[in-house]
This record gives C-alpha cells, sequence and structure tokens, in this order.
C-alpha cells in the first residue's frame, strides 16, 4: 500500500488535500521490520504513531500477574498509537509484527507542524480520537458485563449444585430413618402388650428396666421425628423437589393473600405489614408460579420475624411493588423491607449459603434464604438482591419477568 493512500484512510487526514497529504507522506519515515520485531514496548515513551501499509501487527500488555493477554491484530491500512500524537506518555502496550511489516511513521514533532499550519485537522484529529476513546469504552463495557453475567451463573449454578446435593443427601436418608422408625414403633407396640409388661412388673427392678426402656423408645421416636422434619426441609431446598403450576396470578392480589397467612405471625411479633403498590391499573397481571413466590414471600417475612426486631418488641415491614416494562423483558419487583438490626457486613455474602444461620438457639436451620435463592434464581428465572445496613434494616429485593415460560 501507498503511503498516500494510507493516510487518506486515517480519520483525521482524510479531509487534507491531496497535496497536503503528499507533503505528510514525506514528512513521515517508513520503516521495513521482520516477522517477530517489536514496533513499541509497553511503557516506553512514545511520541509517534504508526500507520501500517503491509503486514500485520499484534498487540498485547501484561496482566499484573505478568501474564501476556493478547489484545487486538491490525492489518495493512490500520494505524495506531495516534494518541502519543497528542500526549507522549507511556505506550500501554506492546506491538509486534506476526509478519514482514511496512509501516509509516509520523512523529509528534511533523505532527504538530501539520497541525499549526492547518488549525481545522485539530477538531477532525479530535473526532477521530473520541471515536477510539468510544469504541474501547464500549468494549471495556461489553466484557465487564460478559464478565458479570458470567459470575452470577457461576454463583446460581454454585447454589443449585449445593442445593441438589442437599436434596439428595435428604431423600437417602429417608429410606434409613423410615426403617429406623419402623423398628422403634415395634419395640414399643411389643413392650406396651400386656403379657409383656406383665413380665416386667414381676419385680421393682425389672420395672425400672421397663421404664428405661420406654423412655429410651420415646427419646427415639421424637428424635427420628425431628430429624423425618428436617429432611423435609432439606427436600424444599431443590426446586424439584417441589412443584408448582403456572397461572395467571393479580400479583398485589397473591401478595396481599400471603400476607394474610403470615397474619397471626405478625400479630404475635408486633409486625405492621404494609403494602405500597406501585403498579399502574391493568398491568397487574403476573403468569408465573404463585405457589413458589407465595414461599418467598413467607420466608422472608419469618426472617423479619425472627431477626429484625427484638422480641415482643415489633416493628414496620414494608413490601413494595413496582414493575419496569422494559423490552424484550418486562420485569416486576418485589421488595421487602424492615427497619430492624440488619445483618453484620461480614454475613451478607453468607446468608444465602445453606445452613448459615444466625438463629440456630432460635430453630433457625439456615435454608430460608437458599431455598428461596434458588426459586428465585430458577423457578421465577429473576435475581434477588440484598441491601442491609446493622441498625438500619433490611431490604430484599426480588425482580422476575412479568411473564414466565
Ligand atoms: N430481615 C433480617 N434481618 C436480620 N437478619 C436476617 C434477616 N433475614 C435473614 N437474616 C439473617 O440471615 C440468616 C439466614 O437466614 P435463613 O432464612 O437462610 O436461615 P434461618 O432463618 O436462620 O433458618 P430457616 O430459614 O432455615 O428457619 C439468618 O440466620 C439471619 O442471620
Ligand atoms: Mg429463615
Amino acid at each position: 500500500m501507498v503511503v498516500q493512500q494510507a493516510l487518506e484512510q486515517v480519520p483525521f487526514f482524510s479531509q487534507l488535500p491531496a497535496a497536503q497529504i503528499t507533503e505528510l507522506a514525506q514528512m513521515g519515515r517508513n520503516v521495513s521490520l521482520a516477522a517477530g520485531e517489536i514496533v513499541c514496548h509497553e511503557g516506553e515513551l512514545s511520541d509517534s504513531m504508526y500507520v501500517l501499509l503491509g503486514g500485520k501487527v499484534t498487540v498485547y500488555r501484561h496482566d499484573k500477574a505478568g501474564k501476556r493477554v493478547d489484545l487486538r491484530q491490525f492489518g495493512a491500512g490500520d494505524y495506531f498509537g495516534e494518541v502519543a500524537l497528542l500526549d507522549s506518555k507511556p505506550r500501554t502496550a506492546t506491538v509486534a509484527c506476526l509478519t514482514a511489516c511496512e509501516l509509516f511513521v509520523l512523529e509528534q514533532a511533523v505532527f504538530r507542524e501539520v497541525l499549526t499550519a492547518n488549525p481545522s485537522l485539530i477538531f477532525s484529529v479530535l473526532v477521530a480520537v473520541a471515536d477510539r476513546v468510544r469504541e474501547r469504552i464500549e468494549q471495556h463495557y461489553q466484557v465487564e458485563l460478559e464478565n458479570q453475567a458470567l459470575e452470577a451463573q457461576a454463583e446460581i449454578e454454585r447454589h443449585r449444585s449445593i442445593a441438589q446435593m442437599v436434596a439428595g443427601v435428604a431423600h437417602e436418608l429417608n429410606t434409613p430413618l423410615g426403617i429406623t422408625n419402623t423398628a422403634v414403633d415395634m419395640i414399643v407396640k411389643r413392650i406396651n402388650r400386656p403379657e409383656i409388661a406383665a413380665l416386667f412388673e414381676q419385680s421393682s427392678q425389672s420395672k425400672k428396666v421397663l421404664d428405661n426402656i420406654q423412655e429410651a423408645t420415646s427419646l427415639a421416636q421424637r428424635n427420628i421425628a425431628r430429624a423425618h422434619k428436617l429432611i423435609q426441609e432439606f427436600k424444599k431446598i431443590s426446586v424439584n423437589q417441589v412443584v408448582d403450576t403456572l397461572q395467571q396470578e393479580d400479583l398485589p392480589e397473591l401478595v396481599a393473600c400471603t400476607v394474610d397467612l403470615f397474619t397471626i405471625n405478625a400479630r404475635q411479633a408486633r409486625l405492621t405489614i404494609e403494602i405500597d403498590n406501585q403498579l399502574p391499573a391493568g398491568r397487574q397481571t403476573w403468569l408465573g408460579y404463585p405457589g413458589y413466590l407465595t414461599q418467598v414471600l413467607l420466608n422472608l417475612l419469618t426472617n423479619v420475624e425472627r431477626y429484625a426486631y427484638e422480641p415482643g418488641s415489633g416493628g414496620k415491614v414494608d413490601i413494595i411493588l413496582t414493575a419496569d416494562y422494559l423490552h424484550p423483558t418486562p420485569t416486576f419487583t418485589l421488595t421487602v423491607r424492615d427497619f430492624g438490626q440488619g445483618i453484620a457486613p461480614e454475613n451478607l455474602d453468607r446468608v444465602f449459603e445453606p445452613f448459615f444461620t444466625t438463629g440456630r438457639t432460635k430453630g433457625g436451620t439456615g435454608l430460608g434464604l437458599a431455598i428461596v435463592h434458588n426459586i428465585v434464581t430458577a423457578a421465577l428465572q429473576g435475581e434477588i438482591g440484598l441491601s442491609s445496613k446493622p441498625g438500619e434494616g433490611t431490604a430484599f429485593t426480588i425482580t422476575f419477568p412479568q411473564t414466565l415460560t
């Protein structure tokens, strides 16, 4: 490619008349490099831009760990290093030849001469540099968004696999527990038969043995019942274990009905629950899983009852419904906010983990929010967010599509 032709393709030179492009071509210099040679090094001070007349170069830099990261490649007609014409700062990346290359090099001093002679060029240069900056920012955002989406997906997968494991273990425990239950029941029935009881009545010593056996079996039965209840809870953690059907629902009505279910608990705990429905009239219908949403809301309200306020003192709970009619996926957002003691910052990342609880002594197993997380991200195809400050309260925000598939 001849220099003139290449310079015409550089956006900020394209406006120059042909005579000036020819003049510019004579002010720079041509350089030939072999494959593997370095055009410029990351970190070195720079004061020239390059127009690639022929060949291919690669641009790379090193990350914090010293690992090479390839950024992009340029071919004939492309230009790079133009920011150096303005700022003379160290190069942000290394450029190396992938093949034999022909380059046109324009130095800052020469460029400034051209600018002084053609003040109108300054605007074109600014536009071209702004375009590049915008393109880079756009790329950066794109990468950032993709990374965030990947991280969110990995987080959901992690939760799901832990949940499946818990539900799987619970399922496996069911059979041996059932057998143990039958065996203990059998012992209870046998020792309670009159002829067996009569045998034990014969001496005070054997009566004591019978009492001990009865006490032990009753302890075993109570603990089997407790284990059975826990296993039922563990099974709920996996959304697959609970079935709900897709239905059209008036969302504010569904929320109000769920709050009604909670009335007795709310009264006992002195909670004042207010529903703030900000949905526009006529746009409140949700095609979703009412059973799942009820389960989510009841879990969140139970947590407020148990953790937000001092026992007996009570407080306020706001349930806020909003919507976003964005294309292609319009969403509803349900926020449950309390103004209680909040969650310690070091626990914020852990509350969705199965078995994380600060309320073991109050009967907490730490499964509520793990179940909520799975229902929201899997069954409701949505997202759950949490913001909390000690002493100021906690808000859980659930966003989910208005129409589930
Ligand atoms: N509204 C809230 N205010 C303060 N802390 C909360 C609130 N909601 C949840 N937490 C904290 O999050 C932890 C985890 O909640 P999660 O619902 O998963 O378990 P749990 O309520 O302790 O037990 P389970 O729900 O299985 O009965 C709680 O132990 C508590 O520390
Ligand atoms: Mg809970």
